[in-house]
Order: structure tokens, then sequence, then C-alpha cells
């Protein structure tokens, strides 16, 4: 059986005060339950943010990293460092990393292997353009990902994975996806796992969806039968928010 996994994306938004303040904030609403929770927060908050987070179940992670061990790569982060810190999940394949930041599938799958390698858990992004929609092409662009960012992993690596469908058309634009279309994707992507490993790891794998996920549309996303979790952008920024996503 999946435990939901509603994880913040804060992407570049908070100082480490503000972030402290977040934690504190949020805290005095969080009740533990049966919902996994993290924070992906930017590199400089993770250490601050971990020590707040202390006991209390809500998880940290990083919103990319370097797939190198270390070497000559200024201002990257390695994954020794990340561990070194606690950083439970990272964010791997962001479509903002892809499009501004020139990740590619290669990377992507170097990084989820090196991610892998130091115990950190990987929250891969994969999602279509709303022109490769309009164009009928989403299951073939978000396949084509899938096949070359998950080559080489072994099974029980996959096993642990989550896989966030984030189409870029709903991210930060208020577009959500609908219930269907966001269920239908997450189906079809567990379908592909399926076919490159087997059944049993396809009904492990988490699949979140992201894009304009708010309180007021979180329950029916999360009601649907392939839709694991949710990474969250904007309505992870405030405690109020997010708590209300954590118990949809
Ligand atoms: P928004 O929730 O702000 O649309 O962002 C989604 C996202 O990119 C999460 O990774």
């Amino acid at each position: 059986m999946r435990k939901p996994f509603i994880a913040g994306n804060w992407k570049m938004f908070k100082t480490t005060a503000e972030a402290v303040k977040f934690a504190e904030d949020f805290l005095k609403l969080y009740e533990k339950d049966d919902v996994r929770v993290a924070i992906c927060a930017p590199f400089t908050q993770l250490a601050a943010l971990k020590k707040a987070f202390e006991g209390t179940g809500v998880a940290i992670g990083a919103q990319n990293m370097h797939f190198a061990d270390n070497g000559a790569f200024t201002g990257e982060i390695s994954a020794d460092m990340l561990a070194e810190i606690g950083v439970n999940y990272c964010i791997i394949g962001h479509s903002e990393r892809r499009q501004y930041f020139g990740e590619t599938d290669e990377s992507v799958n170097k990084k989820l292997h090196q991610a892998f390698a130091h115990d950190i858990v990987p929250i891969l992004c994969v999602g279509e353009t709303l022109e490769q929609r309009d164009a009928g092409r989403e299951y073939d662009v978000v396949r084509e990902q899938l096949v070359r960012d998950l080559e080489g992993l072994s099974e029980i690596q996959m096993r642990h994975m989550t896989i966030a469908y984030e189409p870029i058309w709903a991210i930060g634009t208020g577009r959500t996806a609908s219930p269907e279309q966001a269920n239908e994707m997450c189906g079809a992507i567990r379908d592909i796992v399926e076919e490159l490993y087997d059944t049993d790891i396809s009904c492990d794998v988490t699949i979140q969806y992201g894009g304009s996920v708010k309180p007021a549309n979180a329950t029916e996303l999360m009601n649907m039968p392939e839709i694991d979790g949710a990474l969250v952008g904007g309505a992870s920024l405030k405690p109020e928010e997010f708590i209300q996503i954590v118990n949809f």
C-alpha cells in the first residue's frame, strides 16, 4: 500500500529566517498522521530546516544536486554535502532546471544514480509542454523522458523512487490539470514502470502530481486512484495553505 506523499518545492523563495519561521508556524498546525511530508528548500536553508523539523516526521529535500562526487564545478553541490546535512529527498529534473539550466535526460539519469548511491531518495520530475499536449504527443514525451531518465536503475531503487508528473503548462499558471487528466498520465507512468520493470514495482512506486495544486483542488486530485501525492510549488510557501494540502 502506497503512503500519500506531499512535498513542497519552495523554488528560489525564503531566507533562512523565513524558513525557520515557516517551520515554527507549520508545526503548530501539523499533526503527524499517515501522510509523508517533505519540504524541498534552497540549499542554504536545509541545515536550519533539518534542525527545526527534528523529531517531527517532516523530511527535508534539496531541489538539485551535481552528479559527480566532487570536482571543479563552481557553484555546484554534491550528494555527499546534502547527505551530511541529513537531506532525505532531492528533486531531480524539474522542468525549470531542464528549461533554464540545460538539464538533459542524460544528466538527470546520472543524478538519479548519484542520489541513490548516497541514500537520498529522488523525486524525478517529468511532464510535457502545452505545445506537445496540443499536438497529442504528451504520452510519447513522458515515455521518452522516463525511458532515458531511468536507464540502469535497479529494481530496488525503482521501488523507492518518487516520480512527479508535472505538466509544464500547469506550473505556476493557476491552470491545473483536471483530476482525470492528471490521473490518466499518472496511470500511464505506472504502466511504463511496469513495462520497464514489473507489476510489483509499478505498484510500489510513488507517483505525485504537480502543477497549481492548492487547498481548493488537493482533495479531488488526491482522491484519484493513480495519484499518490503532490509536489506543491506556490501553495507550499504559506503554512496555513500547505497544511490544508497535507490534510487533504
Ligand atoms: P506550482 O504549484 O506553483 O504550480 O508549482 C509546481 C511545481 O513546479 C512544483 O515542483
